[in-house]
C-alpha cells in the first residue's frame, strides 16, 4: 500500500496522532499536506506525550522521511520550537525533515489581523494561531512562499508587495506587523536553519511514490472543519478532506491507494457552530472530564457529545473512507446507555438522514437516537475482538454499518499498544 491517507472524520481532535505514528512503523515518508500550527496532535510513546502542532506525527520514528508539503502555512517560530523540543529528547530530525518550497509562510501581520477579526461579529472561535488570514492571503494571491523567504530581497520585495496591497485594503495593521524590514529583522535568524530542509517536495515524493515507498498523509483539522465540506462558515480554512491530499502533497490523486477515517467513538468540537448531538450540562461535563477533552493548541475545553451518524456517513462519502480507526472506545465504559444519532428531525422538513450542507437546517436539527446498552469494565487493556465486552462489540458492529465503512482499528488508550486490529 504505497499512499496511505489518515482523515479526520468528524470536528479534529479525533486521535489522528496516534493513528499516524502507529502506521508510522512501516511508511518511508509521513506527510503533512494542510493546516499549520492549529493542530495539535499527541503521540504517546514508552509513557512520554509528544505533542506536534506542525511536524508530522511520523518523526518519532526515525527511519522515516518527514515532509511538511505544500499545503501547509508555517509559522517559523513554532516550526524551530518544535524542532528544539524534539532534539531536547534526544529525538534526532537533522537530514530527514524536508519543507515545500511552495508551502506559506504565516506573518506578524496574519495573527494580528485574527486577533482583530475575532473580537467582533462574525468570530468563528478559532486558535488564534493566524490560519485564515494566511490561507486567504495565498488565495487572494499575496502570500508569501517558503521558497521566496530563502532569499532575503525576494522576501522584502514579497513583503512590500503585501504592504502596498494592504495599504490599499486595510489601514489598521500595525506599522511592525507590515514594515518589511522590521518583519526581515523577526523573521531572519531562521533563514539559514531552514534552507537545507527546503526543495520541491512535490517532486521528491512522486518520485518516492513511483519507487514503490511508503507514503503516509496525515491530515489535520477534520472533515466537518473542512473549508468546502464542513459546517461552513464554522471551519478552518484549508482542504481537511482527502482530496487536500493531493493538492496539498503534490501527488497525484490517483496515487492514493488507501483512506482510513479516524472518529472518536463520541463526538467533541471546539469553537463555535453547530453541533446537533451536543451534550450540555453535566452530561457533557461528565464525558469532557473522562476523556479529558481540552484542547492542546489554545487549552479551550472542549463541546461533547454523541456520535453523529449522518456526520459519520458524510466523511465517509466525501473522503471515500475505506477503512475507520475509532478512537477513545475506553471513555465509554461506565455510561449504562450510549446513543448514536441516525436522523435529525428539522421543523417544516421531511425526515433528516444525511447530513445537510444547509446550515439553517443544521441549526435547527434535533437528533434521533438510537440507544445501546453501555458496559462498566475497564477496556483499557483490550487487545484483541475478543477481549472487548458483547455490549462494545455490538456498538462498533452499529458504527461500522451506520458508516458503511469496516472498522480496521479500535484504540483503548492513548498508548502504542493500546490498539486493537481487526
Ligand atoms: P482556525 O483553524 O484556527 O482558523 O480555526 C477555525 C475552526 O477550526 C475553529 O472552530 C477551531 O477551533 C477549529 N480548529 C482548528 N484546528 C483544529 C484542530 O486541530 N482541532 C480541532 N479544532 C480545530
Amino acid at each position: 500500500m504505497p499512499v496511505r491517507l489518515i482523515v479526520g472524520a468528524q470536528w479534529g481532535d479525533e486521535g489522528k496522532g496516534k493513528i499516524v505514528d502507529l502506521l508510522s512503523d512501516d511508511a518511508d515518508y509521513v506527510v503533512r499536506y494542510q493546516g499549520g500550527p492549529n493542530a495539535g496532535h499527541t503521540v504517546v510513546v514508552n509513557g512520554e506525550t509528544t505533542i506536534l502542532h506542525l511536524i508530522p506525527s511520523g518523526i518519532l520514528h526515525p527511519n522515516v522521511r518527514c515532509v511538511i508539503g505544500n499545503g501547509v502555512v508555517i509559522n517559523l517560530e513554532v516550526f524551530f520550537r518544535e524542532l528544539d523540543k524534539l532534539a531536547e529528547k534526544n529525538i534526532s530530525w537533522q537530514g530527514r525533515m524536508r519543507v515545500s518550497e511552495r508551502a506559506h509562510l504565516i506573518l506578524p501581520a496574519h495573527r494580528a489581523m485574527e486577533e482583530a477579526e475575532e473580537k467582533g461579529p462574525g468570530a468563528v472561535g478559532t486558535t488564534l494561531r493566524g490560519i485564515g488570514p494566511a490561507y486567504r492571503d495565498k488565495m487572494a494571491r499575496i502570500g508569501v512562499t517558503i521558497g521566496e523567504f530563502l532569499h532575503r530581497n525576494r522576501f522584502l520585495e514579497a513583503l512590500e508587495r503585501q504592504r502596498t496591497w494592504r495599504e490599499r485594503t486595510v489601514p489598521v495593521l500595525p506599522k511592525k506587523a507590515v514594515d518589511p524590514e522590521s518583519v526581515e529583522a523577526e523573521l531572519a535568524p531562521f533563514r539559514e536553519r531552514i534552507a537545507s530542509m527546503v526543495g520541491d517536495t512535490g517532486l521528491e515524493l512522486y518520485r518516492a511514490a513511483r519507487e514503490g515507498k511508503r507514503i503516509l498523509l496525515e491530515g489535520a483539522q477534520g472533515t466537518m472543519l473542512d473549508v468546502d465540506h464542513g459546517t461552513y462558515p464554522y471551519v478552518t480554512s484549508s482542504s481537511a478532506t482527502a482530496g487536500g491530499g493531493a493538492t496539498g502533497s503534490g501527488l497525484p490523486p490517483r496515487f492514493i491507494n488507501e483512506v482510513m477515517g479516524v472518529t472518536k467513538a463520541y463526538t467533541t468540537r471546539v469553537g463555535l457552530g453547530p453541533f446537533p448531538t451536543e451534550m450540555l450540562g453535566t452530561e457533557g461535563a461528565a464525558l469532557r472530564d473522562q476523556g479529558a477533552e481540552y484542547g492542546v493548541t489554545t487549552g479551550r475545553p472542549r463541546r461533547c457529545g454523541w456520535l453523529d451518524g449522518l456526520a459519520l456517513r458524510h466523511a465517509a462519502r466525501v473522503n471515500g473512507l475505506d477503512k475507520l480507526a475509532v478512537t477513545k472506545l475506553d471513555v465509554l465504559s461506565g455510561w449504562p446507555m450510549l446513543k448514536i444519532a441516525t436522523a435529525y428531525k428539522v421543523s417544516g422538513c421531511d425526515l433528516v438522514t444525511e447530513f445537510p450542507g444547509r446550515m439553517d437546517l443544521l441549526e435547527r436539527a434535533e437528533p434521533l437516537y438510537e440507544e445501546f446498552p453501555g458496559w462498566t469494565e475497564n477496556i483499557s487493556n483490550a487487545r484483541a475482538w475478543n477481549d472487548l465486552p458483547e455490549t462494545a462489540r455490538n456498538y462498533l458492529k452499529r458504527v461500522q454499518e451506520i458508516a458503511d465503512v469496516p472498522i480496521g482499528l479500535v484504540s483503548v488508550g492513548s498508548a502504542r499498544d493500546q490498539t486493537i486490529a481487526l
